[in-house]
């Protein structure tokens, strides 16, 4: 067989093919000598068989949600694949996961050292860096407490709750008036480039304390080049694998580099800004309050860990970043499902009129009389599963799921996508259907449906933005339902087919939208 390949080697001559593969065939037994012994009592991991070299990525292929969850099926919800010569384990079905991130938490609660992360805030992300426990500790409660003491700020005016509201709210009618003007200009908008936008800008009123234009090119230029961010950092990348591959040119690469340059230059000038007019009796923002922790080296009295300032000051990146693609990516898709359900869309409306009128914009005190708005979110949530993985994880000791052997230092993917589709959890899974959140009058938000969603990670990664992101995503909704009528293109049909990243998107398309009457006393 092997010789049979040899004349289409071309230029390389037989004997140096057969030197090339009898290498390859000997470094592939000594890894597989080299394999970890399993201690007593414990199994070793099932999982496909691995080809020498690339592992399991052509079985993986492009579309790793759906791959890994069939092979879940197989192999059961604790299996092992190999992508180049990394093993990875994959977790799926909701009891080994809560098992995992929750019961063994601290075990299951480090961040694999992968290549496109280190481009990623410079590599101090707190996100993606591979920050020993102690000092990730610390930064994950520095951000925790000042994104919650910015998002309740008083509001500038008495008809907020609070500072979120009040930016969310403003954000919602610019984003209602922008989408009219370029509708009477264009006849049509593409949804992601202006929802982007909108949402962008609440996380930099919170951050830096600024908006920007909807014109703006530099906010533009970033923010609109998200996908090329998402699509490199998905779980399962090859070139985060397979060493070999981050020397041979890639455009996508290039591109990832380049704006993740711009993206913390972006955010560097902004911060040395806050520095040169910083006042300590007047914090203004995120960022100052980031800087006044440094100032004052407060930073978690209760451990020894020292932090440095570009670590801490950094943490404004992350949230900026993580911020602004995920619910903009969530209301793109909610604008989706709107034109791809018009029946829905309208009952959605009807709600809004008879629950909240059309004399005054929705507010957050409005969700509890909003029940089928809260779970058509659910079910977008659910039914697209836009964050299929969470950010992968890494084991910080040797360590045991469901009888298998973990070492430490594995990479760990969590099947989100799977969890949110497993027939044992949801009656007819591929079914869009917001209904299965609510009572069986339909009056009432059944919440414990709602837990079993999956989208923000569980236990000690589990996203810092959660709360936000899920009032972020009710009001500016209820806003645009409440103000405009979408539609799809003429003989153009809605694409729900999503491209995989670690935020899946829908593809750019363009929409039709009509104001519906609306009268402020
Ligand atoms: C719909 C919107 C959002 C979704 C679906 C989402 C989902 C997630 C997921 C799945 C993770 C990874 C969990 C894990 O690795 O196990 C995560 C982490 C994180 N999220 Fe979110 N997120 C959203 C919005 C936000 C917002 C608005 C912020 C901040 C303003 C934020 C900040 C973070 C941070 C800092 C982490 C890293 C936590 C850590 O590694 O300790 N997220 N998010």
């Amino acid at each position: 067989m092997v010789l049979m390949i040899l004349p289409l080697v071309g230029a390389v001559s037989v004997s140096e093919s057969l030197v090339a593969l009898t290498t390859l065939c000997l470094v592939y037994l000594l890894l597989k000598f080299l394999r970890s012994d399993i201690p007593q009592g414990l199994r070793r991991l099932p999982g496909p068989r691995p080809l020498p070299i690339i592992g399991n990525v052509l079985q993986v292929g492009n579309r790793p949600y759906l791959s890994l969850t069939a092979m879940s099926k197989r192999y059961g919800p604790v299996f092992k694949i190999q992508i180049g010569m990394r093993p990875v384990v994959v977790l799926s079905g909701s009891e080994t996961v809560r098992q995992a991130l929750i019961k063994q938490g601290e075990d299951f609660s480090g961040r694999p050292d992968l290549y496109t992360f280190r481009f990623i805030n410079d590599g101090e992300s707190l996100a993606f860096s591979t920050d020993q426990a102690g000092v990730w500790r610390a930064r994950r409660k520095l951000a925790y407490s000042a994104l919650r003491s910015f998002a309740t700020l008083n509001g500038t005016s008495p008809q907020y709750s609070c500072m979120l509201e009040e930016h969310i709210c403003k954000e919602g009618e610019y984003l209602v008036e922008q989408l009219n003007k370029v509708m009477k200009a264009d006849g049509s908008f593409d949804p992601f480039r202006h929802i982007v936008v909108s949402v962008a800008n609440v996380i930099c009123g919170m951050c830096f304390g600024r908006r920007y234009d909807h014109d703006d090119q530099e906010l533009l230029g970033l923010v609109n080049l998200s996908d090329e961010f998402t699509q490199v950092v998905g779980s399962g990348n090859p070139a985060d694998f397979i060493p070999a591959l981050q020397y041979l040119p890639s455009a996508t690469m290039r591109a990832f580099v380049s704006l993740n340059a711009r993206f913390n230059a972006f955010v560097r000038k902004i911060v040395v800004d806050h520095y040169a007019t910083f006042n300590k009796d007047n914090i203004r923002d995120i960022t100052d309050s980031l800087i006044d922790h440094c100032e004052d080296r407060k930073l978690d009295e209760n451990s020894n860990v020292q932090v440095s300032d570009g670590k801490v000051v950094g943490i404004v990146n992350d949230l900026f970043g993580a911020g602004f693609d995920t619910i903009s990516t969530a209301l793109s898709w909610s604008v989706m499902y709107l034109v791809a359900y018009p029946e829905m869309q309208e009952r959605l409306y009807q709600e809004l009129k008879n629950k909240v009128g059309l004399h005054r914009s929705p507010l957050l005190s409005d969700k509890v009389n909003l029940p089928l708005l809260e779970a058509f979110i659910l079910e977008i949530f659910r039914h697209s599963s836009f964050l299929p993985f969470t950010i992968p994880h890494c084991t910080t000791k040797d360590t045991s799921l469901n009888g298998f052997f973990i070492p430490k230092d594995t990479c760990v993917f969590i099947n989100q996508w799977q969890i949110n589709q497993d027939p044992e959890i949801w009656k007819d899974p591929s079914t869009f259907n917001p209904e299965r959140f609510l009572s069986d009058d339909g009056t009432e938000l059944n919440k414990q449906e709602g837990e079993k969603v999956m989208i923000f990670g569980m236990g000690k990664r589990r996203c810092i933005g959660e709360v936000i992101a899920r009032h972020e995503v009710f009001l500016f909704l209820a806003i645009i339902v409440q103000r405009l009528h979408f539609r799809t293109m003429p003989g153009d049909p809605v694409d729900m087919t999503p491209e995989y990243g670690l935020t899946m998107k829908h593809k750019r398309c363009h929409l039709r939208a009509t104001m519906r009457p609306f009268d402020v006393q």
